[in-house]
């Protein structure tokens, strides 16, 4: 099969895939110890989804009043109704303030406070005092472009190091031999050359695969490649059931309003004109986790109580705050509510519906970010050659449910430990095996099969299919039967790849192809995540099943990993296990926090 098709080589010590703000945040600290390191991606680096996260980044600085890291770890363990790993939380919290403080030196152009300190506000769930407090404002903010100054950041400070980017390059494959990760083929989709990377170390920054539903906050680039290859390297994924649902998409559009809205002083209503959080969440209100709005705002539409004339969604009031604040707080989505909604914000409601925004679950990961397995038992297992940091991993920090503004957090703290855990276990230039000469076949057979597909179903018609089922049937909230049945028809629909039509069978900028084997990818997900949730006999985060309405944990304070059989169509299967939840921390400045129940 090689021999059709040209192949490239590059030996290098590590292969990054991805450049949003994990990916990049790897990249410079694999390059900073010295490793040859290439990073690979399929979109220009500052186009990457980072670039559209909104409100801010979590770390407890306490410059907008009192703060500590074990709040926010506190905070997030609850967030995750208790399906976070809490050694890798305590990391992540701990860690938070220095890797702010590192961006800022970086030159990230955060808001500021009259005293010249990082702006920070108040987001969903995150609170003072081990929950015992008033809300806190943690959230570290460049106004409302928050991601957008991070990921130009980063790009900048990344062409400091010695580091090769390979630019709009679409991964195929992870090369795997005896377990190992040992490179990756991707396919360079200006001029279709094929380059088989050979490296000591892949690092998987490849986002989350929001794209599977119809109504998502992620870009059209959002398809959980990484995780794909994963699937298709044998190994599985974890917690996929936790879809997270922003309950302010744009209604319609599924443009996302930042959560920063509702912590300026946003507020919702119902077709009464009521601010129906309070019955919801009496405390917290608008700023409750976002689990528990988004499923307050379905209930009320379910009610009856939605506005507009199909009674569907639900408004947003920002038309109370002074439009100075807004100009200078939230002027990226005064901008978007004109233009996506057609409402001038400060004098009236934005119309907003909960729209998919992250994906709690993907590649396992401990907290150096190294890919691990239940092997022989052993459910902490490393996958040599392996990492993943960012949404495509999970490590578990936000478990069943992410606390708004903890996935910038994540991905700066995640792709640093990366790098420093990549910097003590290499040697640069280390001698590399040869890799088996048969080591493009089974990607480049996948390759072909598509670029020569020649069925009867258009590619945008199965993604259509998968994105209505994956909406309608693994929503905000799911039953045995919808369950069930969406169980028989994502399986149905993953087998129609086998009737896919790819017109276009050139290799030069291909998007026909590509977004066919996007789809593919999406497909392996789309399906493990339903056999997931369907499997998940309890309700816990954004996993709300109205036929078990309990958190059970006794049963079920486990993390679901999930093999998938196949592509393109054929195998199918889905095989899962457990692994258990961390229930220590990595030190004893914070103890094991204990479940309770989780209001707000
Ligand atoms: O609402 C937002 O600004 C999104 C932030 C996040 O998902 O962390």
């Amino acid at each position: 099969m090689s021999a059709a098709y040209q192949i490239i080589d590059h030996v290098y010590d590590v292969v990054v895939v991805g450049a949003g703000g994990a990916g990049l945040r790897a990249t410079m600290g694999a390059a900073e110890k010295g490793l040859k390191t290439a990073c690979v991606t399929k979109v220009f680096p500052t186009r990457s989804h980072t670039v559209a996260a909104q409100g801010g980044i979590a770390a407890s600085l306490g410059n907008m009043g009192p703060d500590h890291w074990t709040w926010h770890m506190y905070d997030t363990v609850k967030g995750s109704d208790w399906l976070g790993d809490q050694d890798a939380i305590e990391y992540l919290c701990r860690e938070a303030p220095a890797a702010v403080y590192e961006l800022e030196h970086a030159g990230l152009p955060f808001s500021r406070t009259d005293e010249g300190k990082i702006y920070q506000r108040a987001f969903g769930g995150m609170t003072q005092n081990m929950g015992e407090g008033p809300a806190a404002q943690r959230t570290c903010a460049a106004a409302d472009r928050t991601g957008h100054a991070m990921l130009h950041t980063l790009y900048q400070q990344s062409l400091r190091y010695d580091a090769d980017f390979f630019v709009e390059y679409f991964a195929l494959d992870l090369i795997m031999v005896d377990g190992e990760c040992r490179g990756l083929l991707a396919l360079c989709m200006e001029d279709g050359s094929i380059h088989r990377f050979r490296a000591q170390s892949v690092v998987l920054a490849t986002g989350g695969y929001g794209r599977c539903y119809f109504s998502a906050t992620s870009a059209h680039t959002c398809t959980g490649d990484g995780n794909a290859m994963v699937l298709r390297a044998g190994l599985p994924l974890q917690d996929m059931e936790f879809v997270q649902f922003h309950p302010t998409g744009i209604y319609g559009a599924g443009v996302l309003i930042t959560e920063g809205a509702r912590g300026e002083g946003g507020y919702l209503t119902n077709s009464a004109g009521e601010r129906f959080m309070e019955r919801y969440a009496p405390s917290a209100k608008d700023l409750a986790s976002r689990d528990v709005v988004s499923r307050s705002m379905a209930m009320e539409i379910r009610e009856g109580r939605g506005v507009g004339k199909e009674k569907d969604h639900i408004f947003l009031h920002l038309d109370h705050i002074d439009p100075k604040i807004l100009a200078e707080r939230l002027p990226g989505i005064t901008e978007t509510a004109k233009i996506f909604a057609g409402v001038d914000m400060t004098r009236e409601p934005i119309p907003v519906t909960p729209t998919v925004h992250y994906n709690m679950g993907g590649i396992p990961t401990n907290y150096h970010g190294e890919v691990v397995t239940l092997k022989n038992g052993e459910p902490d297992s490393v996958v040599p050659g392996l990492f993943a940091v960012g949404e495509a991993a999970c490590v578990s920090v936000h478990g069943a449910n992410r606390l708004g503004s903890n996935s910038l957090i994540d991905l700066v703290v995640f792709g640093r430990a990366a790098g420093l855990r990549l910097g003590e276990i290499l040697k640069p230039s280390a001698a590399q095996p040869m890799l088996p000469t048969d080591s493009a076949d089974i990607a480049l057979a996948r390759l072909d099969k598509f670029r020569n597909a020649d069925g009867d179903t258009p590619t945008a018609k199965l993604r259509n299919d998968m994105q209505r089922t994956m909406q309608a049937d693994c929503a905000v909230f799911r039953t045995e039967r919808t369950l069930d049945e969406g169980v028989g028809k994502i399986d149905a629909i993953y087998r129609g790849l086998q009737d896919i039509k790819v017109t276009d069978r050139s290799l030069i900028w291909n998007t026909d192809l590509v977004e066919t084997m996007e789809l593919d990818n999406m497909l392996s997900q789309a399906v493990v995540t339903m056999h997931s949730a369907a499997n998940r006999k309890e309700s816990r985060g954004a996993h709300m099943h109205e036929d078990y309405p309990n958190r059970d944990d006794a049963g079920w304070m486990r993390h679901t990993i999930a093999w998938f059989e196949g592509w393109g169509g054929t195998g199918g299967n889905v095989r899962i296990d457990y692994r258990p939840v961390h229930d220590y921390t990595l030190t004893d400045e914070v103890g094991y926090i204990k479940p309770k129940a989780r209001v707000y």
